[in-house]
């Protein structure tokens, strides 16, 4: 008796620890393109950046195509959108645009957009 009520809070245990991952890992997939492509308009990106046309900055494809593989890819990009570091347009030296947002989840959405294009 004693043993079987153990076993039943070892598995509700399990199924909530259970639950969580497969919250964690949906997350990782899903992207939700309307509200990136929103957030990249407000935020200017678009000025410089379309999906497969290179502008004054790189295409979205060519910069998923470059991080491909990469394990840091998302770290990367998202230092790159949120530090405004320097960059070069036409030899003329600038910082790059920040996000207008300071949301992290919609900046992750962002930089998960860009990157699977
Ligand atoms: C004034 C033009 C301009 C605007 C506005 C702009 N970018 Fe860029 N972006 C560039 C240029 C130029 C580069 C290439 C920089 C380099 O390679 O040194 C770049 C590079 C990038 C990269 C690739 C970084 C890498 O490590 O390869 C990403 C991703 C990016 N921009 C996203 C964004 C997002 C998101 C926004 C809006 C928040 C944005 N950009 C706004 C010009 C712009």
């Amino acid at each position: 008796m004693r043993s079987n009520v153990g076993m039943s809070r070892y598995l509700q245990v399990l199924s909530a620890v259970c639950f969580s991952c497969g919250v964690v890992a949906a997350q990782a997939q899903t992207v939700d393109v309307a509200a990136a492509e929103a957030l990249a308009k407000t935020s200017n990106c678009t000025k410089c950046h379309s999906v497969d046309k290179k502008k004054d900055g790189p295409s979205y494809k060519d910069t998923a195509a470059k991080y491909k593989g990469k394990a840091d890819a998302e770290a990367t990009l998202t230092k790159h959108i949120t530090t405004g570091p320097k960059i070069k347009i036409d030899g003329v030296e600038e910082q790059h645009q920040i996000v207008k947002t300071k949301d992290p989840a919609a900046i992750k959405n962002l930089v998960v957009y860009i990157l699977s294009r």
